[in-house]
């Protein structure tokens, strides 16, 4: 079993949840820490529809026998066309991976944990991390490591893939992460040298970027009148997205917002850091939609 503790329970669902009658849409279900705390606190006129691009959930998903839930399998990019006619006080995204992904070491998504690359958050889709290493250009792995990863030593890092693709494939999280570490300090103690690149990579093979902008962009037309917008992030470049976004701006997209931003960001307190620390580098923003 996996053990999974929802980041900032309390603090996104308070400001989520303004109408206990409500419609509300989950759309990262994950292992439904935040659907539960929803369900929990909605009167029974209320509803919730949940969505996850992670078909191992759906089992979870299941366990959830509630006439006020619905469960779909999709990715975040389709709500648009999904809830076509239908509009929520409250939409949440607790973006990035989950425990159940990363404390899995068949889902290829720790250097933490050994097993074969994958990083696929939905196993339906074509290409895998595996697939990818071992057959994109140099350049391209360069400038993926470099823009999705900020990592400084992208070039070098690209290079010494060529160099053991020429032998063998490289087929597990721990050859990949040997690249980066290759037997060097690095920076930051505390960090290790793989973090940037594996990130990048999930970032990468996942679409994460534009699916948040898409699923933001959808958002809009989604939302009541005074109803919510909740965003969880896990790193500067996603959180960066959802602040432009609330700002009105996104790279090479023109769109008229008229989701506002409410309060300040939230972080989470350090007693939870001490309890959940994959919950350290969390920031919380709302929006509100406004028709006036
Ligand atoms: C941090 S976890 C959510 C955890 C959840 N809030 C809980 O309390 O259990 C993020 C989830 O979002 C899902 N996800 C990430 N990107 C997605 C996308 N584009 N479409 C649908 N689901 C996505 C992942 O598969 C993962 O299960």
């Amino acid at each position: 079993m996996f053990s999974h503790a929802p980041v900032m329970i309390n603090e996104s669902i308070d400001s989520l949840m303004l109408n206990k009658s409500g419609a509300y849409l989950d759309c990262t279900f994950g292992l439904g820490g935040h659907s539960k705390e929803i369900l929990k606190r909605l009167n029974s006129d209320g509803t919730l529809n949940s969505i996850d691009q992670d078909q191992t959930v759906i089992k979870y998903a299941k366990k959830i026998q509630d006439s006020r839930f619905k469960f779909q399998y999709s990715k975040f990019s389709e709500i648009g066309e999904l809830f076509l006619n239908k509009k929520f006080d409250g939409i949440l995204f607790d973006l990035g991976v989950s425990s159940l992904q990363l404390d899995d070491a068949t889902r290829g998504f720790s250097f933490q944990k050994n097993g074969k690359l994958d990083m696929r958050m939905d196993q339906t889709n074509k290409v895998s991390a595996l697939d990818w290493i071992n057959n994109a250009k140099e350049k391209e792995i360069a400038n993926i490591f470099y823009y999705l990863g900020e990592e400084r030593k992208s070039r070098l890092f690209a290079k010494r893939i060529i160099e053991k693709r020429k032998n063998e494939l490289i087929e597990s999280t721990e050859e990949l992460a040997e690249i980066a570490f290759a037997g060097k300090k690095y920076g930051n103690p505390k960090k290790h040298p793989a973090t940037n690149i594996f990130r990048a990579i999930r970032i990468f093979i996942n679409n994460e970027l534009e699916e948040i902008k898409k699923a933001l962009l959808a958002s809009i037309d989604l939302l009541q009148d005074k109803g919510r917008l909740v965003v969880i992030s896990f790193h500067s470049m996603e959180d960066r997205i959802v602040k432009n976004f609330l700002k009105g701006k996104l790279e090479n997209i023109e769109f008229e917002n008229s989701i506002k931003i409410i309060g300040k960001i939230i972080k989470p307190t350090q007693e939870e850091i001490n309890l959940n620390p994959r919950s350290r580098s969390a920031v919380l923003r709302v929006g509100e939609k406004t028709n006036a």
